[in-house]
């Protein structure tokens, strides 16, 4: 992982938030790779989930909602973690999550009784801070696509089966955020509420395990990397009749990504017992009414981009006491697709030309500028931010080494470093192609 890190920083992947005030723990800040990564992974989950779907739509709700909507899904009341400290030292754990390391007061730490601790950040909205101001930052997205059940149905024109989706910041106080981005404090989720009719949980659950399965597989994470653990009865929520977790072979665990539950009608049955608003689906071929059940597939944007991060990560030795850290993402997610050099700063025409190039392709694709350095620099750079192709305008681009490669360039591929001498006017078409795969 430390290497990871690094490179992280180096490549402006992932910063420490407020880094030059000494940092906040469990906050994390993307620099230009790593924003360009997680919305490729917004973008993809996005595409894939709502809008080549017809039984999806997707909404974007608000961070802070009405207290009441937390009383009703049970988070006020329980979504807590069981939290110890030692008497000795002070440090403070999840009772569940005990270190195993010597106390550095000496000895062993000595911890105190578990005590329930709430994950909710609590606010004020408002300029009186009493309790009738109290407000939280959501800890999940889902609810506030199941408060808004009634609306998003009357006005999407959907019939159950369909879902609502939302991507978004969700804000949990973990006692100990722990394994670089894994368990922050503030991160986003990317939730599913698939809306069914009572009775037919167990197909739809097992349908979206496999669908989001292949998902995973699609944005290159490899199968080997991935399982499902499934939970055992005794493990389930009282009112879920399923839940497995996506895991994924990180270097410190296999962890989940994403967890697909079916929740039955647990959250709209609350909605509706607290708002006194009616949840009930009134299906006009049946003529039955019910509340629906539904089936939850919610992942975490940041998990996946480690998880991509991880499992992209290369160190390659390409030639006797020469290694190379590559980056091997799927181009599809790879946070920037093209870089285009002109193979020297100081020569106009060059520049011309590269400049030329570089607006030919960047409506296409992410494409970037790079004219420091020598040209062995400049691939190693972008290898290690994982651009999956490189373009290099030089004299025989120029044609003054005779016509015959005028207007053209070399095309270097990031796995195999081969380059291909390419026509400048078949430039966008190889690229979509191979960025089609
Ligand atoms: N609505 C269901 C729900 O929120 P969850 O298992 O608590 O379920 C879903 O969270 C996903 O959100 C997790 O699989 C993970 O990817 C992400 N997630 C949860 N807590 C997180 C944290 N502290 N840091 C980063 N990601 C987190």
């Amino acid at each position: 992982m430390e290497k990871i890190v690094a490179l992280c920083k180096r490549r402006g992947f992932i910063f420490q938030s407020s880094e030059i005030y000494g940092g906040i723990n469990g906050f994390w800040d993307y620099g230009p790779a790593g924003a360009e990564l997680k919305r490729n992974i917004r973008d993809a989950w996005w595409n894939d989930v709502v809008r080549t779907r017809t039984d999806v739509v997707g909404i974007d709700g608000t961070i802070i909602t009405h207290p009441r909507v937390w009383e009703a899904s049970g988070h006020v009341e329980s979504f807590t973690d069981p939290m110890v400290d030692c008497k000795k030292c002070k440090g403070r754990w999840r009772a569940d999550q005990l270190p195993n390391t010597k106390c550095p007061e000496g000895g062993t730490h000595e911890y105190t009784e578990a005590r329930k601790f709430n994950l909710m950040f609590k606010t004020n909205v408002g300029p009186v801070e009493d309790t009738g101001s109290v407000a939280y930052l959501r800890p999940e997205t889902a609810q506030v696509i199941f408060a808004q059940f009634q609306n998003v149905l009357s006005v999407s024109r959907q019939k159950i089966p369909f879902g609502i989706a939302q991507i978004g910041k969700a804000f949990r106080n973990e006692i100990n955020p722990r394994n670089f981005t894994f368990r922050s404090r503030e991160f986003e989720q990317m939730e599913l509420e698939f809306f069914i009719k009572p009775g037919t949980d167990a197909d739809w659950h097992e349908r979206w395990v496999k669908e989001r399965l292949k998902w995973y597989e699609s944005i290159g994470l490899p199968a080997t990397a991935l399982s499902c653990y499934t939970y055992k009865k005794e493990e389930l929520a009282h009112y879920a009749s399923a839940c497995v977790d996506v895991m994924f072979a990180f270097p410190f665990g296999v962890q989940e990504l994403e967890g697909i539950a079916a929740r039955g009608n647990f959250d709209l049955s609350q909605h509706q017992k607290f708002s006194g608003k009616s949840m009930e689906y009134f299906d006009d071929e049946t003529k039955e009414k019910y509340i629906p059940h539904v089936v939850e597939p919610s992942a975490g944007v940041d998990r996946i981009a480690l998880a991509l991060i991880c499992s992209a990560y290369a160190e390659e030795e390409i030639a006797p006491g020469d290694t190379r850290i590559v980056m091997r993402f799927a181009p599809r997610i790879a946070p920037v697709k093209v870089a285009v050099f002109p193979l020297l700063r100081n020569k106009p025409p060059l520049l011309e030309k590269a400049q030329e190039v570089f607006r030919l392709l960047q409506p296409h694709f992410t494409t970037e500028w790079d004219d420091r350095g020598n040209i062995g620099k400049r691939y190693r750079y972008q290898d290690e931010q994982g651009t999956p192709w490189c373009v290099t305008i030089d004299f025989d681009t120029l044609g003054e080494k005779g016509l015959e490669l005028k207007d053209t360039v070399t095309l270097r591929d990031r796995d195999t470093m081969k380059q291909d001498r390419v026509r400048i006017s078949e430039l966008v078409p190889l690229i979509s192609r191979r960025l089609r795969g």
